[in-house]
């Protein structure tokens, strides 16, 4: 899986993403127990792992997606390194109602406040997706990542 780069001077604005059902917000420092829990059962220890980084940082740098205070989604930036966006993911149930886009422009508009002009994601899997949302371009030769020789997954 390749990373893409992300030119954030071009960013669609934050009140474009028709994510109404969504409160889209970072997390507290009290929620990283469900949190992670959330990532864990839906998709990845690793990714639960990534996310912690985010969780040292102030403010935090994990976003969060509910509906009526119940975790659906959830998107990290400047975690697994600088300057990345990722890990993300929203719930099957949830998916195609613009939680995911939402939850991208507010981790990539917060790069931004950093002072970042690019943003990369890395080991991008659903590379249309990004492409389509923020305009996303395939770095050539990128493969592999950083993700190479990491340990043997334990879950
Ligand atoms: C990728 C993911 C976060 C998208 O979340 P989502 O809430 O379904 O996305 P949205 O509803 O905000 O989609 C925004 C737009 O992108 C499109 N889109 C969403 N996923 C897509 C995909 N995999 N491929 C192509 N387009 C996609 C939607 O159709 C939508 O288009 P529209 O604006 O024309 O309606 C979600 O599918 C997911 O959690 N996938 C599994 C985990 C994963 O792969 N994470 C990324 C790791 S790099």
């Amino acid at each position: 899986m390749p990373d893409l780069l992300v030119n954030l001077l071009k960013l669609p604005p934050l009140e474009n993403t028709p994510a109404a059902e969504f409160l889209i917000r970072r997390a507290q420092p009290f929620e990283l127990t469900p949190v992670r829990t959330f990532v864990t059962t839906n998709f990845s220890q690793s990714w639960a792992d990534e996310i912690s980084v985010g969780f040292a940082r102030q403010p935090i740098s994990v976003f969060i997606a509910t509906i009526e205070r119940e975790l659906v989604g959830f998107a990290a930036y400047e975690c697994t390194r600088r300057g990345y966006f990722g890990p993300t993911g929203v719930v099957q149930a949830a998916q195609g109602k613009g939680a995911g886009k939402a939850l991208l422009l507010a981790s990539l508009w917060a790069l931004r406040e950093m002072g970042y002009v690019y943003a990369i994601i890395g080991a991008a899997g659903p590379v249309r997706f990004y492409q389509k949302t923020v305009g996303a371009i395939i770095i050539p030769d990128s493969e592999p990542g950083i993700y190479t020789d990491s340990l043997k997954s334990t879950e």
